[in-house]
């Protein structure tokens, strides 16, 4: 899919801004502090996801502005499609001139991956974000895992209430099995979901990384579970899940908190069969957590037959011109926006169109 026009209006420091993106590669270029990530954020929102940058829609209105609106018209393999989004206090979203409930019913009709500094922290920092990203991923391409995993939160809120309030009131605990039993079963959804999205991510990723390495190095994923389950069945997840939650819950009673179950999960990024985040340099974080990202857009190209739109931002900086060309050439047929400060960076591509942007304004 790609985007045929954009329009953004009172979006961060952006009064007014039309383009029509090229077909394929477009850069985006300017000094710090111009607008390009904010540019690259209002592609994103789309996706009707929050934004990846802050969760909170008031800080993407113009300070001087009381709201906000984006509209574009997309491409894709079916149909001519036109979306706006709304920014006020909340965000509203229509599609094809239709106003939508949530914005979230957005999420399958377009399609985006965006890799910025901030993604750096896949790699680097504790499980939370490595969970964000594969919840992320897996609900663009299956609208029903978020439903399971909300679902499977709200019971382990649920119980950790009960935890916290069985002091007061034991005969609460007596209802323990009933919300352990609800929790296996919806659990072993979740942990089933990931781990099949791993599998087939570490096929697309560890492809992208060789690539990006020359093929000297080789990167490796795997999901780590703290449910010590033996078969990947469903069934099985959940009776070993349970039985995990009965042998925690003289520490969980104590605690007040449920400790075992997918909440707590983790990736296992090995480079070379050694950690990427305790031992991988600066550079092989990167490409690690750019192959994670493009591995992504491979398999929603793969099960939704679009390619998704991929959103650079300020990835080429500590790239040598090795691996920048490997990244420029893997993205043919695909739309992809890359920001960076100088024009130069991505003077070798023949092909596209370059947006200088200065005080909000694109200017040629
Ligand atoms: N709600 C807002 N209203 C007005 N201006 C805002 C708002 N949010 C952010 N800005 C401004 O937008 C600018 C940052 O834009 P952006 O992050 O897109 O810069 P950039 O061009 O990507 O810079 P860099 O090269 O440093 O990454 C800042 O000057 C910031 O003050
Ligand atoms: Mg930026």
């Amino acid at each position: 899919m790609h985007i045929e026009e954009i329009k953004i209006e009172n979006f961060r420091n952006i009064g007014f801004m039309g383009i029509f993106p090229h077909k394929e590669i477009n850069v985006i270029y300017g000094q710090n502090g111009q607008g390009k990530t904010n540019l690259l954020e209002a592609i994103w929102l789309f996706t009707g996801c929050k934004s990846f940058r802050t969760s909170k829609d008031r800080e993407l209105v113009c300070f001087k502005s009381e709201n906000a609106e984006i509209s574009t018209s997309f491409q894709t393999s079916l149909r001519e499609n036109t979306a706006s989004i709304f920014i006020d206090k909340k965000r509203t979203a229509s599609l094809n001139g239709v106003k939508l409930s949530s914005p979230r019913e957005l999420i399958g009709k377009y399609y985006s991956v965006v890799f910025s500094p901030v993604h750096l922290s896949l790699i680097k920092d504790g499980p939370l974000n490595r969970r964000k990203f594969l919840d992320t991923a897996i609900s663009q391409i299956d609208s029903v895992y978020a439903k399971k995993l909300t679902y499977f939160n709200h019971l382990i809120g649920q119980k950790n209430a009960l935890l916290k309030n069985a002091a007061e009131n034991p005969s609460l605990l007596d209802t323990l099995d009933i919300w352990d039993e609800k929790i296996a079963l919806a659990g072993a959804e979740v942990i089933v979901e990931r781990i099949n999205y791993i599998k087939m991510l570490q096929n697309k990723a560890s492809l992208i990384y060789g690539g990006i390495s020359g093929e000297t190095e080789e990167l490796k994923i795997k999901y780590l579970s703290n449910v010590p389950y033996e078969s990947e069945e469903k069934q099985d997840i959940a009776e070993i899940y349970f039985k995990n939650m009965q042998k925690h819950r003289p520490n969980d009673l104590y605690l007040k908190n449920t400790s075992s179950g997918p909440h707590r999960d983790d990736i296992e990024i090995l480079i070379n069969g050694i950690s990427a985040r305790k031992f991988g340099s600066q550079g092989q974080q990167r490409s690690a957590s750019l192959s994670l990202k493009l591995g992504e857009a491979e398999i929603i190209k793969n099960l939704k037959g679009e390619h998704p739109i991929i959103l650079l931002d300020d990835v080429m900086s500590e790239l040598d011109h090795v691996r920048q060309n490997y990244i420029l050439n893997k993205m043919s047929e695909k739309q992809v926006f890359i920001t960076c400060c100088e024009k130069e960076t991505v003077s070798r591509l023949n092909a596209g169109k370059v947006f200088k942007i200065e005080k909000g304004k694109a200017v040629v």
